[in-house]
């Protein structure tokens, strides 16, 4: 069975689009939310390869209500599903967390590699291994506070090297065999060095852009594989036009310029 790097890759190459919509519609009634969710979902699916959903719709429709559905609606589209728990604690809260997001039906979730790998990280990369999932490391925020931590010189404790801590992470990612590494749309510069360091061994997922300033093609051409958006397509007018819009306007770049 392929596993979350692969059938997403699938997912992706067989419907011709790379984008992962951001499910973040917001809303306090969880019936009416709910519904929206799966309007949106519908509407855009011939668009998108995946989902992800974040923080404030588990709070919303809890875990195992309606965020279950969502995901098992979108299974049934045969989208992929990422959690964005951007996952920053210790080993055995870390893998409890996993745990409900993954048995819930999850096939990924996002984690914070400040925390680091012993004690850290280990114990959901070793799950996620085990069952199949995926683990996507953040690299380089999309917002502007980012540099402050992500883009700060640090001294990699391994070399002894001054290096920047994107850069520090970048090289984690590879050796912690992470399944996507996570760089702002709104830093293609960026995106082009971890492209550099990655060499298509993990994929880039890029959020940050339209409502955040990024350009779509602009980070498939410096190395993005997926494009994360949320606003550009659930806020607007008609979904189902943006999406479609999106995926034509990355897709010209992708043929001539893509790098995957
Ligand atoms: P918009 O509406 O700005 O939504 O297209 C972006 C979505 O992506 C999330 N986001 C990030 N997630 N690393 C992440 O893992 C990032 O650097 C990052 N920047 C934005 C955001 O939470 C929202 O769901």
């Amino acid at each position: 069975m392929p596993c979350f790097r692969e059938s997403i890759k699938k997912v992706s190459e067989s419907s011709g689009t790379n984008l992962v919509l951001a499910l973040d519609i917001p809303g306090r009634d969880p019936q009416a939310l709910l519904r929206r969710c799966i309007q949106v979902l519908d509407d855009v699916a011939p668009y998108i390869c995946a989902v992800k959903i974040n923080k404030p719709l588990v709070l919303s429709l809890s875990l195992k209500g309606g965020v279950s559905k969502i995901l098992d609606y979108a299974h049934n589209l045969g989208l992929m599903t990422i959690m964005d728990e951007k996952l920053n604690d210790v080993s055995h809260i870390n893998l409890d967390v996993a745990e409900h997001y993954f048995e819930a039906g999850f096939d990924a979730l996002i984690a914070n590699p400040f925390v680091g790998w012993d004690g850290g990280l280990n114990s959901i990369f070793s799950l996620a291994k085990r069952t199949c999932k995926g683990v996507l490391l953040l690299v380089y925020m999309s917002h502007g506070g980012a540099a402050e931590g992500y883009g700060q010189t640090v001294i990699d404790p391994e070399t002894g090297e001054a290096k920047p801590q994107y850069v520090i992470f970048a090289e984690e990612a590879l050796a912690w065999n992470a399944d996507g590494a996570i760089v702002g749309a709104t830093r293609p510069d960026n995106v082009r060095a971890v492209r550099n360091i990655l060499r298509g061994r993990i994929p880039i997922y890029s959020p940050g852009v339209i409502a955040q300033g990024g350009d779509p093609s602009v980070a498939v051409s410096a190395g993005a594989n997926y494009i994360i958006v949320g606003r550009a397509i659930y806020e607007s007018v008609s979904p189902r036009d943006s999406a479609f819009s999106l995926r034509e306007r990355i897709a010209k770049i992708s043929r001539s310029d893509r790098n995957i």
